[in-house]
């Protein structure tokens, strides 16, 4: 077992630590009965059905071992369960196990297991600790840490049918303890591990603009270690992917920590920075029929990761269409995509226009200006408010495989 581990340092009581590295899990139990004291007698434990069982048997076995009585519901993950429907599920559920206040919420899984878990405890009695296991690589480096919680709104269109709003109901909530165990990533399939790669190159795209407003630690070479390591990061070596872990979390601590409600809407960005790719990302990704290799259609549509990815290509031509930032570090980004996997290009693209209107309505539902990060520099992005859309849509052809 070794085991890093990582300060989130907000204030109060709720600041807390992520452990990262080979083994982390096994301690799970005996921090839940650390943190939660002796007056709790349940925990609820929310897994992810494609985690393999023996995760979930030694930790109910453990929490059993220090006394809990262990409830759980097992959750299948996709967006179209991450749902009001699915939230009201699971607190069915935890109410009927006579789960109280002061009992803790454990969830084991992926990104779409832990907002969900974490909606449900930070709603059930107004808020019961919840400890994150997240166990894909995007819920390691991304998604456990930070106290994001929610789910998915469906509304009705004009057109008689229905869009997802993603993440439109949530709250702040932050966890009691983030474990991620990488010996759980073993069983991960190809595409979810390189959909997690695409966050930690985010991460990477605004480590050094992070690191000059908040100094400290070296986080600005964390683009510079992800290449220089790339050979162990691609072939998910255990080592390289603690350390991997280990970086990106403690970035995204740091960023979480300076703007813990994504409220600044200064230039430099705050919080907000962890959305870059995401808004060209979420317009793409929500297109049908899209495949990320154009040889093989089967494959669509587009995962999260690799809408991200695109997305941040996207961002990083618009920027230097209008001179905000030199072509090369759109170059270093796409060479780095190919190096992991992920593409940089799609066939099959609607019109730019139209896309675009997809940004800008998603942004109109939800009743705010458009807001889009892009790179200024290596590693190092801004916030731009309702940026033209001439230069989105230039960023948007970039990606298009058929013009080359
Ligand atoms: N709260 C936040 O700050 C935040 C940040 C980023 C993303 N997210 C959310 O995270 C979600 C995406 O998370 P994700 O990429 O983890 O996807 P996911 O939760 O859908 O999981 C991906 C797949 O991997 C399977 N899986 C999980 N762990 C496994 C394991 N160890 N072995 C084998 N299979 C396993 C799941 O069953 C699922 O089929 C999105 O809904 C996104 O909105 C939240």
């Amino acid at each position: 077992v070794s085991v890093q581990s990582i300060g989130v340092d907000l204030s109060g009581d709720r600041a807390y630590e992520v452990r990262v590295g080979s083994g982390a899990l096994r301690g799970v139990a005996q921090s839940t009965r650390e943190i939660v004291g002796d007056r709790a007698s349940r925990v609820f434990v929310v897994v992810d059905s494609g985690v393999p069982a023996s995760h979930f048997d030694r930790l109910s076995q453990e929490l059993s071992g220090y006394g809990f009585s262990v409830h759980s519901c097992a959750l299948t993950p996709s967006e179209q369960m991450k749902s009001i429907e699915t939230f009201q599920k699971v607190l069915v559920e935890l109410g009927s196990s006579g789960h109280s206040r002061v009992d803790p919420v454990i969830a084991l899984g992926g990104g779409v297991v832990g907002d969900i878990a974490g909606f449900v405890a930070a709603s059930f009695q107004r808020g019961v600790p919840v400890i994150q296991c997240p166990t894909t690589l995007l819920s390691m480096v991304d998604a456990s840490v930070g106290g994001k919680t929610g789910v998915n709104l469906r509304l009705a269109d004009e057109g008689g049918g229905s869009k997802v709003l993603k993440n439109m109901v949530g709250a702040f909530h932050q966890p009691k303890l983030v474990v991620a165990d990488v010996d759980v990533l073993e069983s991960l399939d190809e595409r979810y591990r390189r959909a997690g790669l695409a966050e930690c190159i985010k991460h990477g795209m605004i480590a050094q603009g992070v690191q000059e407003q908040q100094g400290g630690s070296d986080h600005g070479g964390l683009l510079d270690w992800m290449i220089a390591n790339i050979e162990g990061v691609v072939g998910f070596e255990p080592d390289v992917l603690s350390e991997l872990v280990g970086r990106n979390t403690a970035l995204k601590a740091k960023v979480v920590v300076s703007d813990e409600l994504e409220s600044t809407d200064a230039r430099a960005g705050g919080r907000m920075l962890l959305n870059f790719g995401h808004t060209f990302g979420h317009a793409i990704e929500t297109i049908a029929g899209l495949s990320p290799d154009a040889t093989r259609p089967e494959l669509a549509p587009l995962h999260h990761g690799e809408a991200v990815g695109l997305g941040m290509v996207c961002a990083c031509r618009a920027a230097s269409s209008v001179g905000l930032c030199d072509q090369s570090v759109g170059d270093e980004l796409v060479e780095l995509l190919r190096r992991v996997g992920l593409p940089s290009r799609v066939g099959g693209l609607p019109d730019s226009d139209e896309i675009v209107e997809r940004m800008m309505r998603d942004k109109k539902a939800a009743g705010g200006a458009l807001r889009v990060i892009l790179p200024v520099g290596r590693g190092k992005c801004e916030i731009v408010i309702d940026p033209s859309v001439s230069i989105l849509c230039d960023g948007i052809d970039s990606i298009r495989a058929e013009k080359h």
